[in-house]
């Protein structure tokens, strides 16, 4: 029995790697602790655009199939889940360190799968995917800090992606002002349809040579950029305020100092959405499916075949996607 996944390998032995679309066996108990489910829906997330171009540091070993979510249909009863359940799965090693969703088929890991939210479509799952579930850390991260609405505005860098998208939602959700950090000046219309306030462009957050300790303007913050641009964000942050680190799309450094910490009190939380436990897993999904789907579909408006995967990943990181693009497996 076979079935279809795109599988990244090298060619030759010192050749970069590439993502093929092709018919593989399919093994009958793929991973230990696995669940056997039939991928529905799947997604290109940063870290599966960088694996299926080819990048370092995603995939732990070739050759493997990318695709850190799946949205799946179980095909045996196991685990306590029976035959024709529809979970989730976010990270836990999907796509890193064993075969991911960017197939007809996968074996999730146990302990990081959770029941498909009632009410909630499939494809709204993988609309979501692990850019909201991080999101959703993050904002939780920040309310259960103590920062209120009432304290000042949350600041939100990356905002045209997916992850970004997904925080403004979630914060003015919950009666935040959100102030929203982009590059493209296009989407400024859209992120205030989402739910910020206002729109500022990058410059203004990463200032040249900006000093350690400047102007207090964010009660909090979700940051998907790293680098200058968190230094930046916590030189900025008010005292008390909570910035959380999800990402490194401008970088992975933090070339800053401690002051923020030490003269205002600002808290760095870090997010981590591979590893976290079941019970935060549902507690985030909880809060996503409050979320109306008509602002779920306006970030993830896009579904496309498993055939175009590689194709988004290059606009993903080419900075060219809004939001989030749902991959179908079954097309
Ligand atoms: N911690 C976790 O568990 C976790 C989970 C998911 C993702 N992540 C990380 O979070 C980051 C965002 O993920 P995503 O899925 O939201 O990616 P994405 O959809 O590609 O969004 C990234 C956004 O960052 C901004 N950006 C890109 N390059 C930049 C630069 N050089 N300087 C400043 N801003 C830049 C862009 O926003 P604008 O165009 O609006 O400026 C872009 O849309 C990635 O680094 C990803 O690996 C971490």
């Amino acid at each position: 029995m076979s079935h279809r996944a795109i599988v990244v390998d090298r060619p030759l032995p010192d050749a970069r790697p590439e993502a093929i679309l092709r018919r593989v066996e399919t093994a009958a108990a793929a991973l230990e602790g696995g669940i056997d489910v039939d991928v529905l829906f799947s997604s290109v997330n940063y870290k599966d655009a960088i694996a299926l171009t080819g990048g370092p540091g995603i995939l732990r070993s070739l050759p493997l199939t990318p695709g850190i979510d799946v949205v799946g249909r179980v095909r045996t009863s196991a685990d306590g889940w029976s035959a024709g359940d529809t979970v989730i799965t976010n990270g836990g090693g999907l796509g890193e360190r064993f075969d991911g969703g960017l197939a007809e088929r996968s074996a999730v890991p146990a302990a990081h799968t959770i029941a498909l939210p009632d009410g909630m479509t499939a494809r709204t799952a993988a609309a979501i995917g692990t850019a909201g579930f991080t999101a959703a850390l993050a904002v939780q991260a920040i309310a259960t800090a103590g920062v209120s609405p009432d304290d000042g505005e949350i600041l939100v860098t990356g905002a045209g992606g997916g992850v970004g998208s997904f925080a403004i939602a979630l914060l003015a959700a919950r009666g935040y002002r959100v102030a929203a950090v982009t590059g493209r000046e296009s989407l400024a219309d859209a992120l205030v349809d989402l739910g910020a306030e206002r729109v500022l462009e990058r410059s203004e957050i990463d200032v040249a040579d900006g000093k350690p300790m400047q102007s207090s303007r964010w009660a909090g913050a979700v940051d998907s950029v790293g680098s200058t641009t968190l230094v930046n964000v916590l030189a900025q942050t008010s005292y008390g305020g909570v910035v959380a680190a999800c990402g490194l799309a401008q970088g992975p450094d933090l070339p800053g100092t401690v002051l923020p910490f030490i003269l205002r009190g600002v808290t760095l939380a870090g997010i981590n959405s591979v590893e976290a436990p079941l019970a935060r897993r549902r507690e985030a999904w909880a809060e996503l499916a409050t979320l109306p789907v008509d602002v779920i579909d306006s970030i993830a408006p896009r579904t496309e075949p498993l055939e175009r995967a590689t194709t988004i990943a290059r606009e993903v990181l080419a900075g060219r996607v809004a939001g989030r693009v749902v991959i179908d497996t079954r097309a």
